[in-house]
């Protein structure tokens, strides 16, 4: 073999070596050490460059172009790797120690809210009914006008709500979904519609502008309000454990005749807590989504998921729920 041949076989394993060295450094004291080895004054490409002398006076340029070709290389690899020591450094960067125990990243849970709300909605699909979903920016008609509250009624004002520039509204309670869902789809239903609802209420421990529902809606031909009873009275018993009382109180809704509040017994508090408001579909209401009301007869409630959560896990104020304080949240 040439002695050219011999100096551009060790040129590239120099080179190889190099840049396998150089992509290895992460430490700067080993840095200069390093550069020392491949281009110090004794370094390797130092000595494949003394033997330049000895090759034939026809092979010195090439040997001469390939020395330069590994050198720039390897220089230029090094001020790369300078480039990203320093950034290395300047965030402290230290060698990782593989046998060091990882970060432990705990997981989430769902907000206690969204629980209350899957274990509501887990309830009545098991009583067979379907879920469905309105929109909260919604319009006059169906927040009111068509669950029978007409502008001048002072109903009204118990159902006041947030005005967009849009003309729509933030609905104030998720009854409007029991509307489109009569418009579209024709008896026998069965439906559950959660979502939020907004009100311009002072917030203090039991109110807040913005509150979750969960309306329910039966129509079929007979349904009576013997149903609406026993469903509710299921829901309770899966929902608040065996033996929780109930109590219908007579009450006014404009979509509803009769209409009741009801209460569920609280043994912390000693009383009885409101939890939902419910009756028969009003025929006026049907009437609107072109319903026969001689043929089809409806019951609907409407729940506060707040006051499930509150009763349910003893919460004392409706805040809690929205204030994101984690210590609040992991005990759910
Ligand atoms: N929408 C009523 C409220 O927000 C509750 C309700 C729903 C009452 C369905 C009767 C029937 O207070």
């Amino acid at each position: 073999m040439y002695l050219r041949d011999i100096m551009i076989e060790d040129l590239k394993k120099i080179e190889i070596e190099a840049r396998a060295e150089i992509t290895l450094l992460t430490e700067a004291a080993h840095f200069e050490e390093a550069k020392i080895k491949y281009l110090g004054r004794k370094g390797l490409l130092a000595a494949v460059s003394a033997q330049m002398s000895q090759v034939p006076s026809d092979k010195k340029r090439e040997a001469g172009q390939e020395l330069n070709r590994v050198k720039n290389a390897i220089e230029s690899l090094f001020s790369d790797k300078q480039k990203t020591l320093g950034t290395f450094s300047a965030h402290a960067y230290k060698k990782i120690d593989a046998s060091m125990p990882g970060t432990f990243y705990s997981p989430g849970t769902l907000h206690p809210l969204t629980q209350v709300i899957d274990e509501v909605i887990g309830i009545f699909r098991h009583l067979g009914f379907d879920l469905v979903e309105g929109p909260e920016a919604e319009t006059e008609y169906y927040n009111f006008e068509a669950l029978n509250i007409p502008l001048n009624h002072p109903a009204r004002d118990s159902f006041d709500t947030f005005y967009l520039d849009s003309g729509r509204l933030l609905r104030s309670q998720t009854s409007p979904v029991q509307v489109r869902v009569m418009e579209k789809t024709k008896p026998p239903l069965k439906i559950i519609a959660p979502g939020k609802v907004y009100r311009p209420d002072a917030t203090d421990a039991t109110h807040s502008f913005m509150f979750h529902q969960i309306e329910g809606l039966m129509v079929d031909e007979g349904v009576s309000f013997a149903h609406l009873k026993g469903v509710l009275f299921a829901f309770a018993q899966e929902f608040f454990g065996k033996g929780t009382k109930l109590r219908f109180r007579p009450h006014f809704f404009p979509f509803t005749e009769p209409s009741a509040e009801i209460d569920i017994w609280s043994e912390a508090r000693n009383s009885w807590l409101e939890v939902l408001g419910a009756g028969m579909v009003h025929p006026q209401v049907l009437k609107s989504v072109k319903i026969d009301s001689e043929k089809y007869t409806g019951f609907a409630f409407g729940m506060g998921v707040e006051r499930l959560a509150m009763l349910k896990y003893g919460v004392e104020d409706i805040r809690h729920f929205f204030e994101n304080d984690l210590r609040f949240l992991r005990q759910f």
